[in-house]
């Protein structure tokens, strides 16, 4: 990188977040840890520091509270001096059964409404609060930690709150791409396929790593990458 940028990535005290701030803190972005709790964002930057000598100063933000995604995106741009990425991973599975079935008939608008705040409406006043600045500043790249449960190419039955928080987040990467044109904002949604997190669980095909790669890539994508697409495995995808 010929210059040092600045990124915010949510949720990252664990799963992907954890993995895509640790990239790109390799790569020599600073980078702000992202977590709703202080407690485990501070436990994932001692672990960070510990194990591979990264420094990554943490930032609250619960994508619940536009309040907070306000606070973390001006907290982190004055901690750097600037905002240049924002990943915004962060997200829910509420629609978790022992049986692995949760039917749209009966799922309860509760659900629904918590996972479209943390997974849609969170990012989308992140990358609401992000925009001027990098307008400002003539760079940015927002990354939209999507979902295939959330491709209406593929939709399949259950889990409706989650496929709805996705396909509209999708519908957000659209519409706020569409308004930025060919200014020098890029911004994405990309799905990382079934990885071994805590919200993927164990029999996920892919690691961590494999999960976050095509996070990093458009979190760095070149001034003649693409903005406005789907992407898995570092190439489009249908909505
Ligand atoms: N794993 C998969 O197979 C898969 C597939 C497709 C898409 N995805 C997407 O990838 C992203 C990361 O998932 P993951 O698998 O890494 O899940 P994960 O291990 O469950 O991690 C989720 C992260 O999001 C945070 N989070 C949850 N609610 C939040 C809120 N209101 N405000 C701020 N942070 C919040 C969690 O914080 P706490 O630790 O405080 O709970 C945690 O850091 C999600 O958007 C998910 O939908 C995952």
């Amino acid at each position: 990188m010929s210059q040092t940028r600045a990124a915010l990535v949510t949720g990252a005290n664990r799963g992907i977040g954890l993995e895509v701030a640790r990239q790109l803190a390799r790569a020599g972005m600073l980078v702000a840890l992202g977590a709703r709790d202080q407690s485990k964002g501070e436990a994932a930057a001692a672990e960070l520091l510990r194990s591979e000598g990264l420094e990554l100063p943490v930032i609250v933000v619960d994508t619940t509270d536009p309040e907070s995604c306000r606070k973390a995106v001006a907290d982190t741009a004055a901690m750097f001096s600037s905002l240049d990425v924002l990943v915004n991973n962060a997200g829910v599975f509420l629609e978790k059964t022992p049986t692995g079935e949760s039917s749209a008939i009966d799922v309860s608008p509760e659900t629904v409404e918590a996972t479209l705040t943390t997974n849609t409406i969170g990012p989308m006043v992140l990358t609401q609060a992000a925009i001027p600045l990098m307008l400002q500043q003539g760079y940015g790249r927002i990354v939209n930690m999507s979902s295939g449960m959330g491709q209406l190419a593929d939709m399949g039955g259950q889990f409706v709150g989650y496929r709805m928080s996705k396909a509209a987040l999708n519908a957000m990467t659209r519409t706020f791409a569409a308004e930025l044109g060919e200014g020098p904002i890029k911004i994405n949604s990309m799905c990382p396929g079934w990885v071994r997190t805590d919200m993927g669980g164990d029999d996920a095909a892919r690691s961590i790593p494999e999960g976050a790669d095509t996070a990093v890539w458009l979190a760095t994508l070149p001034d003649d990458g693409p903005s406005g697409g789907f992407f898995r495995d570092r190439t489009p995808i249908d909505w």
